[in-house]
């Protein structure tokens, strides 16, 4: 895939290079070499020892409770997140405004439920079973990241969350390429590459948009001030407040806190809005050159927890769109199960 450069766009508008994201990319790249690297050397003694050794803890490998149980939280709520962020998307695919929109959005909304399955995947090898997955999300017991309960309202849409949430996404996953469970590690690697292209997907998106037609600019600028705070609210509470960060920091799941992320996400947009000539809608955003970091306004964290709870725009529709698409589905899990059984008797 080419990743770097201008985009070629035969809608009549280049788009120059997303700034930020090449280097994420590189990111991914190295741990996906050091990863190679831990493969190739043998003997990995005890739990500790390769935490400390930086190298990867395997299936088979002896683990902490604490760490195996942690993982499949976060692993399950990771991929119930892929799996329900295809809803606000699969809203607009029949309504995209030309043929080869609607081929780009129904090919990044089929990298998230690929993206679910990698990641359901990885959390089978630490002893839970698909089926308890997805019993865990359909009962409440799991979340899901809150921003897919937020509702898409106009084609614009497709450009922010593209851009902004497709790219918090990034920032949130690029770090755990270097995680020390293995085969989440390796998923992420995969992971991050196609994410790199849904951001840049939604960022061409929006450029077009946002040097269109006086409507089309504001229809931009509508989807940009509605999904930058939520955005934010990605990275989850402020440090202070948060409950998992230290262990997973000493297991090395974990490789930065949620508010160092959040800062490298709005570093990174900051430019990239500049390039749209779009406005970020916070008017304390401005860099703080003894920081060395853009300034910004924290997201409303009493508003994303009340989300988390249950109490954002779509949680109910979200849930019951996805029960229902797990019921309507019994007969070809059915179908799969007995032709299992038939091969193995055969
Ligand atoms: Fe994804
Ligand atoms: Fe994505």
């Amino acid at each position: 895939m080419h990743l770097t450069g201008k985009f070629c766009n035969t809608e009549g508008v280049d788009t120059p290079a997303v700034k930020g994201a090449d280097g994420l990319l590189g990111e991914v790249e190295r741990a996906e070499a050091a990863l190679r690297a831990a493969a190739d050397r043998a003997g990995a003694g005890s739990f500790e020892a390769v935490i400390e050794a930086d190298q990867k803890i395997e299936p088979r490998d002896v683990m902490p409770e604490d760490y195996r149980k942690g993982l499949i939280r976060q692993i399950a709520q990771h991929a119930h997140s892929e799996i329900i962020g295809m809803q606000p998307e699969g809203n607009w695919i029949t309504r995209a405004p030309s043929l080869r929109r609607k081929a780009i959005l129904l090919a990044k909304v089929q990298d998230e439920a690929g993206h679910g399955l990698y990641l359901y995947a990885a959390a089978e090898t630490l002893g839970v079973t698909r089926e308890e997955l997805t019993e865990a999300l359909l009962s409440g017991r799991q979340k899901y990241s809150s921003i897919f309960n937020y509702p898409t309202l106009t084609w614009a849409d497709m450009g922010a969350i593209g851009w902004l949430v497709d790219g918090a996404a990034i920032v949130n996953q690029v770090p755990l390429c270097r995680c020390s469970y293995g085969p989440y590690a390796r998923a992420m690697i995969r992971i991050c590459k196609e994410e790199s292209f849904h951001q840049r997907q939604g960022y061409q998106s929006l450029y077009v948009l946002a040097n269109g037609s006086p409507e089309q600019r504001r229809m931009a600028q509508d989807a940009v001030n509605r999904w930058w705070y939520p955005s934010l609210a990605m990275f989850g509470p402020p440090d202070s407040e948060s409950t998992h960060s230290a262990q997973s920091m000493a297991w090395k799941i974990k490789r930065f806190s949620n508010d160092e992320l959040r800062q490298r996400f709005v570093d990174m947009c900051v430019p990239q809005a500049d390039i749209l000539g779009l406005t970020l809608p916070d008017p304390d955003l401005k860099w703080n050159e003894q920081r060395g970091h853009y300034d910004f306004t924290p997201p409303d964290f009493d508003e994303l927890m009340r989300v988390v709870k249950g109490d954002g725009p779509c949680n109910r529709q979200r849930m019951a769109h996805r029960r229902r698409a797990h019921d309507e589905g019994a007969w070809v899990r059915e179908a799969a199960a007995a032709y299992a059984a038939k091969g193995k008797t055969a």
